[in-house]
Protein backbone atom coordinates (compact mmCIF):
# COMPACT_ATOMS: atom_id res chain seq x y z
CA UNK A 1 0.00 0.00 0.00
CA UNK A 2 2.81 2.23 0.98
CA UNK A 3 4.73 1.61 -1.97
CA UNK A 4 1.39 1.68 -4.44
CA UNK A 5 0.82 5.43 -2.53
CA UNK A 6 4.45 6.55 -2.84
CA UNK A 7 4.48 5.75 -6.74
CA UNK A 8 1.20 7.62 -7.50
CA UNK A 9 2.73 10.71 -5.57
CA UNK A 10 5.42 10.81 -7.41
CA UNK A 11 3.77 10.29 -10.11
CA UNK A 12 1.05 13.16 -9.77
CA UNK A 13 4.07 15.37 -8.22
CA UNK A 14 6.95 14.77 -10.57
CA UNK A 15 5.70 17.37 -13.64
CA UNK A 16 5.87 19.81 -11.11
CA UNK A 17 8.64 19.15 -8.80
CA UNK A 18 11.62 21.79 -8.85
CA UNK A 19 9.43 23.58 -11.60
CA UNK A 20 11.36 23.04 -14.49
CA UNK A 21 13.22 19.96 -16.58
CA UNK A 22 16.32 19.01 -15.46
CA UNK A 23 18.48 18.73 -18.73
CA UNK A 24 17.08 21.21 -21.77
CA UNK A 25 19.66 19.65 -24.18
CA UNK A 26 17.82 19.56 -27.22
CA UNK A 27 19.47 23.02 -29.19
CA UNK A 28 22.98 22.54 -29.51
CA UNK A 29 25.34 25.03 -27.45
CA UNK A 30 27.19 25.82 -30.77
CA UNK A 31 23.72 27.41 -32.12
CA UNK A 32 22.65 29.28 -29.07
CA UNK A 33 26.70 30.61 -28.85
CA UNK A 34 25.86 31.39 -32.35
CA UNK A 35 22.44 32.99 -31.77
CA UNK A 36 23.62 35.07 -29.26
CA UNK A 37 26.61 36.64 -30.65
CA UNK A 38 24.51 37.28 -33.88
CA UNK A 39 21.87 39.27 -31.77
CA UNK A 40 23.83 40.26 -28.49
CA UNK A 41 24.03 44.29 -29.60
CA UNK A 42 19.76 43.68 -29.99
CA UNK A 43 18.49 42.54 -26.67
CA UNK A 44 19.21 43.53 -23.58
CA UNK A 45 18.43 39.91 -22.11
CA UNK A 46 21.76 38.42 -20.62
CA UNK A 47 23.94 35.62 -22.39
CA UNK A 48 22.84 32.71 -20.02
CA UNK A 49 18.62 33.94 -19.81
CA UNK A 50 18.69 34.48 -23.40
CA UNK A 51 19.78 31.35 -24.32
CA UNK A 52 17.58 29.60 -21.52
CA UNK A 53 14.96 31.42 -23.63
CA UNK A 54 15.66 29.25 -26.11
CA UNK A 55 16.13 26.00 -24.91
CA UNK A 56 13.07 26.44 -23.05
CA UNK A 57 10.76 27.65 -26.11
CA UNK A 58 12.50 24.76 -28.21
CA UNK A 59 12.03 22.07 -25.65
CA UNK A 60 8.45 22.90 -24.97
CA UNK A 61 7.04 24.22 -28.50
CA UNK A 62 8.40 22.53 -31.42
CA UNK A 63 5.75 20.47 -31.93
CA UNK A 64 3.26 22.58 -30.88
CA UNK A 65 1.57 24.70 -33.72
CA UNK A 66 0.94 28.22 -32.92
CA UNK A 67 2.49 32.27 -32.96
CA UNK A 68 4.69 33.80 -31.70
CA UNK A 69 4.13 37.06 -29.14
CA UNK A 70 6.38 39.40 -27.65
CA UNK A 71 4.72 42.15 -25.59
CA UNK A 72 8.29 44.21 -25.03
CA UNK A 73 10.48 44.10 -27.93
CA UNK A 74 13.11 46.64 -27.45
CA UNK A 75 15.29 46.19 -30.65
CA UNK A 76 14.14 42.88 -31.39
CA UNK A 77 17.24 40.49 -30.77
CA UNK A 78 15.31 37.91 -28.49
CA UNK A 79 12.74 37.80 -30.98
CA UNK A 80 14.75 37.04 -34.11
CA UNK A 81 16.40 34.14 -32.24
CA UNK A 82 13.43 32.56 -30.65
CA UNK A 83 12.24 32.61 -34.51
CA UNK A 84 15.58 30.98 -35.73
CA UNK A 85 15.30 28.05 -33.72
CA UNK A 86 11.23 27.76 -33.43
CA UNK A 87 10.89 28.24 -37.92
CA UNK A 88 9.14 30.15 -40.46
CA UNK A 89 6.32 28.08 -40.40
CA UNK A 90 4.89 30.37 -37.66
CA UNK A 91 3.81 34.29 -37.55
CA UNK A 92 5.94 36.46 -35.09
CA UNK A 93 3.93 39.30 -33.95
CA UNK A 94 5.70 42.58 -31.66
CA UNK A 95 4.28 44.68 -29.74
CA UNK A 96 6.31 47.94 -28.19
CA UNK A 97 5.32 51.28 -27.49
CA UNK A 98 8.70 52.10 -29.27
CA UNK A 99 9.07 55.03 -27.03
CA UNK A 100 10.03 53.49 -24.01
CA UNK A 101 8.67 52.14 -20.85
CA UNK A 102 5.61 54.29 -18.76
CA UNK A 103 6.33 55.96 -16.09
CA UNK A 104 6.63 53.83 -13.03
CA UNK A 105 3.65 53.63 -10.22
CA UNK A 106 3.89 52.20 -6.75
CA UNK A 107 3.16 49.26 -7.34
CA UNK A 108 5.96 48.54 -9.49
CA UNK A 109 8.14 48.93 -6.03
CA UNK A 110 10.89 50.92 -4.59
CA UNK A 111 13.66 49.55 -6.98
CA UNK A 112 11.69 50.51 -10.18
CA UNK A 113 11.35 53.85 -9.15
CA UNK A 114 15.19 54.08 -8.27
CA UNK A 115 15.94 52.22 -11.64
CA UNK A 116 14.00 55.38 -13.69
CA UNK A 117 14.85 58.05 -11.90
CA UNK A 118 18.74 57.21 -12.79
CA UNK A 119 18.75 58.31 -16.15
CA UNK A 120 22.62 58.10 -16.42
CA UNK A 121 22.77 54.55 -15.06
CA UNK A 122 24.22 51.94 -16.79
CA UNK A 123 21.43 49.23 -17.83
CA UNK A 124 18.88 52.84 -18.33
CA UNK A 125 19.32 52.24 -22.04
CA UNK A 126 17.01 55.50 -22.54
CA UNK A 127 14.29 54.15 -20.00
CA UNK A 128 14.27 51.43 -22.52
CA UNK A 129 13.27 52.71 -25.76
CA UNK A 130 14.26 51.86 -29.43
CA UNK A 131 13.17 52.88 -32.70
CA UNK A 132 10.69 50.66 -34.96
CA UNK A 133 13.10 50.65 -37.54
CA UNK A 134 15.49 49.09 -34.84
CA UNK A 135 13.37 46.60 -34.69
CA UNK A 136 13.28 46.08 -38.09
CA UNK A 137 16.11 46.05 -38.87
CA UNK A 138 17.12 43.44 -36.30
CA UNK A 139 13.65 40.96 -37.49
CA UNK A 140 15.18 40.94 -41.40
CA UNK A 141 18.09 39.10 -40.56
CA UNK A 142 16.35 36.95 -38.73
CA UNK A 143 14.17 35.85 -42.28
CA UNK A 144 10.47 35.23 -40.46
CA UNK A 145 7.09 36.38 -41.08
CA UNK A 146 6.59 39.08 -38.88
CA UNK A 147 4.50 41.82 -38.07
CA UNK A 148 5.67 45.16 -35.30
CA UNK A 149 2.62 47.03 -33.87
CA UNK A 150 4.30 50.23 -32.43
CA UNK A 151 2.08 52.08 -29.60
CA UNK A 152 1.06 51.09 -26.01
CA UNK A 153 -0.92 48.01 -25.32
CA UNK A 154 -3.66 49.27 -24.02
CA UNK A 155 -4.37 50.11 -28.01
CA UNK A 156 -2.50 48.16 -29.46
CA UNK A 157 -3.52 44.72 -27.92
CA UNK A 158 -7.87 44.84 -27.74
CA UNK A 159 -8.04 44.71 -31.76
CA UNK A 160 -5.26 41.58 -31.76
CA UNK A 161 -6.74 37.91 -32.86
CA UNK A 162 -4.39 36.05 -33.95
CA UNK A 163 -6.04 32.68 -36.46
CA UNK A 164 -3.40 30.32 -35.02
CA UNK A 165 -3.59 30.80 -31.49
CA UNK A 166 -0.58 31.96 -29.49
CA UNK A 167 2.13 28.99 -28.79
CA UNK A 168 4.36 31.14 -27.18
CA UNK A 169 3.69 34.69 -25.15
CA UNK A 170 6.83 36.30 -23.94
CA UNK A 171 6.36 39.10 -21.44
CA UNK A 172 9.39 41.76 -21.61
CA UNK A 173 7.07 44.63 -20.39
CA UNK A 174 8.59 45.48 -17.04
CA UNK A 175 5.98 47.40 -15.22
CA UNK A 176 2.43 45.51 -13.63
CA UNK A 177 0.14 47.84 -15.78
CA UNK A 178 1.84 46.95 -18.97
CA UNK A 179 2.04 42.86 -18.04
CA UNK A 180 -1.69 42.80 -16.54
CA UNK A 181 -2.90 44.09 -19.77
CA UNK A 182 -0.75 41.86 -21.53
CA UNK A 183 -2.04 38.75 -19.16
CA UNK A 184 -5.50 40.24 -19.89
CA UNK A 185 -5.54 40.62 -23.90
CA UNK A 186 -3.58 37.66 -24.45
CA UNK A 187 -3.55 34.45 -22.30
CA UNK A 188 -6.60 33.21 -22.90
CA UNK A 189 -5.35 33.08 -26.41
CA UNK A 190 -2.75 31.16 -25.44
CA UNK A 191 -2.83 27.39 -26.76
CA UNK A 192 -3.17 24.02 -24.64
CA UNK A 193 0.30 23.16 -23.92
CA UNK A 194 1.17 26.29 -25.03
CA UNK A 195 3.69 28.48 -23.23
CA UNK A 196 4.23 31.89 -21.29
CA UNK A 197 7.77 33.22 -20.73
CA UNK A 198 8.22 35.91 -18.09
CA UNK A 199 11.33 37.85 -18.10
CA UNK A 200 10.86 39.79 -15.33
CA UNK A 201 9.34 37.62 -12.64
CA UNK A 202 12.41 37.81 -10.40
CA UNK A 203 13.90 41.59 -11.05
CA UNK A 204 10.34 43.47 -10.44
CA UNK A 205 7.68 43.38 -7.99
CA UNK A 206 5.26 44.60 -10.49
CA UNK A 207 5.99 42.06 -12.63
CA UNK A 208 5.12 39.57 -10.06
CA UNK A 209 2.48 41.62 -8.64
CA UNK A 210 0.73 41.53 -12.46
CA UNK A 211 1.14 37.64 -12.64
CA UNK A 212 0.09 36.40 -9.02
CA UNK A 213 -2.84 38.95 -9.59
CA UNK A 214 -4.23 37.53 -13.18
CA UNK A 215 -3.50 33.59 -12.31
CA UNK A 216 -5.42 34.32 -8.80
CA UNK A 217 -8.33 36.20 -9.96
CA UNK A 218 -8.62 33.54 -12.85
CA UNK A 219 -8.58 31.19 -10.22
CA UNK A 220 -6.16 29.60 -11.97
CA UNK A 221 -3.66 26.23 -10.89
CA UNK A 222 -1.21 27.44 -13.21
CA UNK A 223 2.55 26.48 -11.83
CA UNK A 224 5.27 29.46 -11.80
CA UNK A 225 8.18 27.04 -13.06
CA UNK A 226 11.56 28.56 -13.81
CA UNK A 227 15.46 27.22 -15.23
CA UNK A 228 17.72 30.11 -13.51
CA UNK A 229 15.96 33.38 -13.60
CA UNK A 230 14.27 32.51 -16.84
CA UNK A 231 10.13 32.06 -15.49
CA UNK A 232 7.41 30.31 -17.04
CA UNK A 233 4.06 28.54 -16.96
CA UNK A 234 3.22 26.03 -19.13
CA UNK A 235 -1.17 26.27 -20.20
CA UNK A 236 -3.14 23.31 -19.64
CA UNK A 237 -6.62 22.99 -19.91
CA UNK A 238 -6.66 22.19 -16.28
CA UNK A 239 -4.65 25.53 -15.39
CA UNK A 240 -7.08 27.79 -17.82
C1 LIG B 1 13.12 45.51 -21.15
S1 LIG B 1 12.56 46.15 -22.67
C2 LIG B 1 12.35 44.72 -23.68
C3 LIG B 1 13.64 43.98 -23.95
C4 LIG B 1 13.62 43.08 -25.17
N1 LIG B 1 12.67 42.00 -25.08
C5 LIG B 1 14.99 42.52 -25.49
O1 LIG B 1 15.09 41.42 -26.05
O2 LIG B 1 15.97 43.20 -25.23
C6 LIG B 1 10.91 46.58 -22.24
C7 LIG B 1 10.10 47.13 -23.40
O3 LIG B 1 8.72 47.17 -23.03
C8 LIG B 1 8.11 48.25 -23.68
N2 LIG B 1 6.87 48.55 -22.93
C9 LIG B 1 6.69 48.49 -21.58
N3 LIG B 1 5.42 48.80 -21.25
C10 LIG B 1 4.76 49.04 -22.42
C11 LIG B 1 3.41 49.38 -22.75
N4 LIG B 1 2.49 49.56 -21.79
N5 LIG B 1 3.08 49.51 -24.04
C12 LIG B 1 4.01 49.34 -25.01
N6 LIG B 1 5.32 49.02 -24.78
C13 LIG B 1 5.69 48.88 -23.50
C14 LIG B 1 9.17 49.34 -23.67
O4 LIG B 1 8.99 50.27 -24.69
C15 LIG B 1 10.48 48.54 -23.83
O5 LIG B 1 10.92 48.50 -25.17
Amino acid sequence: MKKVLKNSYTKVLQPFRNGSPKTLQSLKPTLTSALFKKYRNDTMVPEKNFKINLELAYHYLKNVPGDIVECGVWKGGMSAALSEVLGNDRKYFLFDSFEGLPAVKPIDGANAKKWQENVTGEYYFDNCKASIDDADETMKKSNCHYQLFKGWFEDTLPGFHPENGIALLRLDADWYDSTLQCLTYLYPKVVTHGMVLIDDYYTWDGCSRAIHHYLSERNSTARIRHVGDVCYIIKTDESE
